[in-house]
């Protein structure tokens, strides 16, 4: 996701430039399509900006290019930009300027009001180049400019409705470095001979571990030689903080592994991915990717969904919604079996690849079978610009942030979002009703604060897997929505703690696996209370009989089921085709923490890799 860097150096320091960049490397592991900087160059009396999509390597290169000559580079912004509002151009990419080149801005976040405030400007004769949402934030400030920026800034600040976190120079007062925060995370580091803030404390933590945390509302003007928050007109006094962590921790969020620190990021990752993308009032998502291609969308008959491992089970779960709400039968497939089944298709059937990494080879393969057979490709795709989105041609970016952790958590929790997005969608153009969109919508809107309550259950989670720590084999159930997600924590178990674990449709159960049960073999069953509940307690109960445990995942307020449970872990209540996400996290946590009371290596579990580029 974005990253903001901004340093400011108390002396004039010929270096301040590498170590700018130093600092923005720092968070290169968050992930990003492009990059840039802009500084006050002290000795020409100008500010100087380079951006260029891919790697911060290039603008480096740029920087090397002009003869790697000293600059007296202070203060400087510094930015990564991971697209959500406008393609990935060197136009769109940050730092922004107002008309005149002379206030420039690096911003996280979003500004949701942006068309209004564009419109309001250029009809007030502003001239705006990017299709970002940032650059409005540029030319507000200009409008409210009078010689000192803190005030400029302080007052287009209101204008604005969303997040941000953003840093912004000007050529007017340019000794001044200023930042404010909104719904966005933003730092100041208090180095020795420098200032620096930044969006996340990994890019501060070789300068300094002396650092103050902003909150929402807050701004700090910092110049070469102090510096001063502010909330409104009023001055704050802050206390400084010490980082306790290395740079590795820094990366982690504090967190002992990435996947602990991705499992909690999840009502974040969420929202990234549904940001901008739901209108309530017309109960309809709005998939900016997708919106070139939807009157041939309107004659898609039958859709397949490709992909992998866990990939594979949101596309299951992708099947329940789209065939309920989108009206359109659909097909799961491993991607690896996929092009060797000879499969039927032609113009109207839409091939849909989910992927995190896209750069999976056998669902790379796949897609590129379906497309020599003539049908219409979209990919699912967190990666931006991988091998999977390039070849998908249209598609619908998951924006759940990079995963680190080997074993798959907030990609799938997002891939399964995007898909309830995208039958909601297909739904309202084929007759899906507005009261039944706007339900979904509104529900979908909801899902980050259900899966934040839901991961209020880390604690009693890790009790839990402290008690079923010794057992060398679990079996998981579930039926219809949560039959995938059965199969989602029996994988997540296996992989990260090397226990067997076997995922099955409750329904199942009496066509074999009920052979194997016996005390010494538990159970974790989903049963939330939706429309198979009833059948998934007769299941629970034929367990119960034969002396299996049984730990079951049920909704909120069912205290009958603590009758027939050995252990309850309880959910929030939500939509039936949008339990999966919610359901899923206490299998995520569960995995998490056997694996980590068992000693096992959980961010990179033996015999795994991130991305399967092979065969
Ligand atoms: C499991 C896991 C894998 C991946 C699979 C597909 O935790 O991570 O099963 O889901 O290899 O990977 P992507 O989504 O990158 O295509």
């Amino acid at each position: 996701m974005c990253g903001i860097v901004g340093y400011i150096s108390k002396e004039r320091n010929p270096n301040s430039l590498r170590l700018g960049l130093e600092a923005l490397k720092r968070l290169e592991y968050r992930g990003y399509d492009s990059a840039g900087f802009a500084f006050w160059d002290a000795e020409k009396k100008e500010i100087v900006c380079q951006k260029s999509v891919g790697k911060i390597a290039k603008l480096e290169e740029k920087v090397n290019g002009n003869g790697n000559k000293p600059v007296l580079a202070n203060p400087i912004i510094l930015h990564t930009r991971w697209a959500t509002t406008g393609e990935v151009t060197e136009i769109n990419a940050h730092p922004h300027s107002d008309c005149a080149g002379k206030i420039w801005l690096a911003h996280n976040g979003i500004i949701e009001n942006f068309h209004v405030l564009k419109q309001k400007l250029e009809e007030e004769g502003h001239k705006l180049s990017s299709d970002t949402d940032t650059e409005v934030i540029a030319h507000m400030i200009e409008k409210f400019f009078s010689g000192n920026l803190e005030d400029a800034v302080r007052k287009a600040l209101p204008y604005l409705k969303g997040t941000y976190g953003l840093v912004v120079i000007s050529k007017d007062d340019p000794e001044k470095l200023v930042a404010a925060k909104l719904g966005s995370p933003l730092l100041v580091g208090l180095g020795e001979n420098e200032y620096l803030v930044a969006s996340d404390p990994a890019a501060v933590i070789a300068h300094t571990k002396k650092v103050i945390y902003l909150d929402d509302g807050e701004m700090v003007s910092i110049s070469p030689n102090s510096f001063s928050i502010t909330k409104g007109y009023n001055v704050q006094q802050k206390k400084p903080e010490n980082i306790e962590w290395d740079m590795e921790d820094a990366q982690k969020g504090g967190h002992p592994h990435f996947m602990l620190k991705e499992i909690l990021d999840q009502p974040e990752s969420i929202n990234n991915s549904i940001r901008g993308r739901v209108l309530a009032e017309e109960g309809k998502a709005r998939l900016g990717g997708i919106r070139y291609i939807e009157d041939k969308l309107r004659e898609v008959e039958k859709i397949k969904i490709v992909a992998c491992g866990t990939a594979y089970y949101a596309g299951l779960i992708g099947k329940y919604m789209l065939e309920e709400y989108g009206g359109v039968p659909v097909e799961v497939d491993l991607a690896s079996e996929f092009r060797y089944r000879k499969p039927i298709l032609d113009k109207k059937t839409m091939v849909i690849a989910v992927s995190q990494s896209g750069e999976t080879a056998d669902t790379l393969g796949a897609i590129k079978e379906a497309k020599e057979k003539g049908a219409m490709i979209l990919g699912i795709v967190n990666a931006v610009g991988s091998a999977i989105a390039r070849e998908s041609g249209v598609g619908i970016y998951n924006h759940a942030g990079p995963e680190i952790g080997v074993a798959s958590t907030k990609a799938f929790t997002s891939q399964v979002t995007i898909l309830a997005l995208l039958s909601l969608y297909l739904g309202r153009q084929r007759g899906l009703s507005l009261v039944m969109g706007q339900r979904i919508a509104k529900e979908i809107l909801s899902l980050p604060g259900l899966v934040r309550e839901t991961l209020n259950l880390n604690d009693r989670v890790r009790e839990l897997a402290g008690k079923y720590k010794d057992y060398d084999n679990f079996l998981y159930l579930g039926r219809k929505y949560n039959l995938p997600v059965a199969l989602e924590g029996a994988l997540k178990l296996k992989e990260i703690s090397y226990i067997h674990a076997e995922g099955y449709g409750a329904g199942e159960m009496k066509h074999g696996p009920i052979a194997l049960i016996d005390e010494n073999f538990p159970s974790i069953v989903i049963c939330p209370s939706d429309s198979v509940y009833d059948k998934v307690v007769s299941c629970i109960e034929q367990i119960r009989c034969r002396k299996g445990k049984v730990v079951v995942i049920a909704t909120e307020g069912n205290e009958n089921i603590k009758k027939i449970a050995d252990d309850v872990i309880y959910i929030p209540k939500t939509l039936e085709m949008l339990t999966p996400i919610v359901s899923v996290v206490p299998l995520q946590l569960f995995a998490y923490h056997m694996a980590a009371l068992r000693g096992c290596e959980i961010d990179k579990p033996r015999n795994l890799a991130k991305s399967v580029t092979v065969e």
